[in-house]
């Protein structure tokens, strides 16, 4: 019996406690545009958890309600709560999340374009107390995970390619030794090659510092390789979620989300308004 137990699969999404809980929040801009219409998910510690869905799904406003990043945005959370290791961090400032553990990498990688690569990386490291030495440790460490930035370290950050900008923002991100990366979009704008390779640094990242991600992607297909767990959003719901392998054998998801529709990228919501038409003609 319980080596039935000891034997079963058990995935990272399903072993962890749940580190990051959304509970039901409604997000408003500008007092009266309605985004988020409800949106509940759970990260568990030390998973890869994809947020998934197409342009304007609110994957964003998702990410920034969590890092307190809304209010610059005229945007609130109006309902719901957000709670991380158990402690409702629905109104805590973004630094003090930091503090905690959380780090958001933004949307369109923001390097400061006049500082060098490795000026980029030291600038991740400000919240920390453990002195010189250990950041020099981590200095390494992210050049360890990414070869490439070690080879750009001189170079001013606006002057490198759009991958190595991708790669100096999460590596800045990780030299603040966090315990959970928010990541907005890392694929965008990139070429599939390079876009493989930043997720097998993700995932090299979860597996060997054990840092968690939640990860916002519209590119379902490499998003679902490498995470454990997914979300897919439309206009502000979560429409499904279930484990990455699941997913990507949903007929629903193959056909509208991994690109094997026929005529176009349709929602959710017209299949189920389809399927409803059919039976009723049936
Ligand atoms: N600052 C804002 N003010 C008003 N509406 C916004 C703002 N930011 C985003 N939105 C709207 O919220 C919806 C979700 O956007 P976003 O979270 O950026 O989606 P995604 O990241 O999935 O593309 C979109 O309809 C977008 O137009
Ligand atoms: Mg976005």
């Amino acid at each position: 019996m319980l080596d039935a137990v000891a034997a079963a699969p058990v995935t990272p999404a399903r072993a962890g406690e749940a580190l990051l809980e959304v509970n039901n929040i409604e997000v408003i801009y500008n007092h009266v545009i309605l985004v988020l219409k409800g949106v509940s998910l759970s990260v568990p510690k030390g998973s890869i958890t994809a947020l998934l869905g197409g342009n304007g799904a609110g994957k964003t406003t998702t990410l920034k309600a969590v890092s307190n990043l809304l209010k610059s945005e005229r945007g609130e959370v109006t309902k719901g709560a957000i709670t991380y290791r158990g402690e409702n961090v629905t109104d805590l400032d973004p630094a003090a999340l930091v503090k905690k553990g959380v780090i958001q990498v933004m949307e369109g990688r923001h390097c400061f374009e006049h500082l060098t690569v490795e000026e980029n990386l030291l600038t991740g490291a400000y919240t920390r107390t453990d002195g010189a030495a250990a950041v020099r440790r981590d200095l390494e460490m992210v050049y360890e995970y990414f070869p490439r930035l070690k080879e750009r370290r001189k170079s001013q950050a606006g002057y490198t390619s759009g991958g190595e900008q991708q790669m100096c923002a999460m590596g800045r991100a990780l030299m603040s030794r966090p315990e959970t990366i928010l990541l907005d979009e890392p694929s965008m704008g990139l070429a599939p090659q390079l876009v493989e390779q930043i997720f097998q640094i993700v995932k090299k990242v979860n597996e060997g510092e054990g840092v968690t991600f939640l990860l916002a992607e519209q590119n379902t297909n490499v998003a679902l390789r490498y995470a454990h767990y997914g979300y897919i959003l439309e206009s502000g719901r979560v429409v499904m979620d279930g484990e990455a392998a699941a997913l990507r054998e949903n007929p629903d998801v193959k056909e509208f989300y991994l690109g094997m529709a026929e005529e176009g990228r349709k929602s959710f919501r017209d299949v189920r308004s389809y399927r409803r038409r059919k039976r009723w003609l049936a």
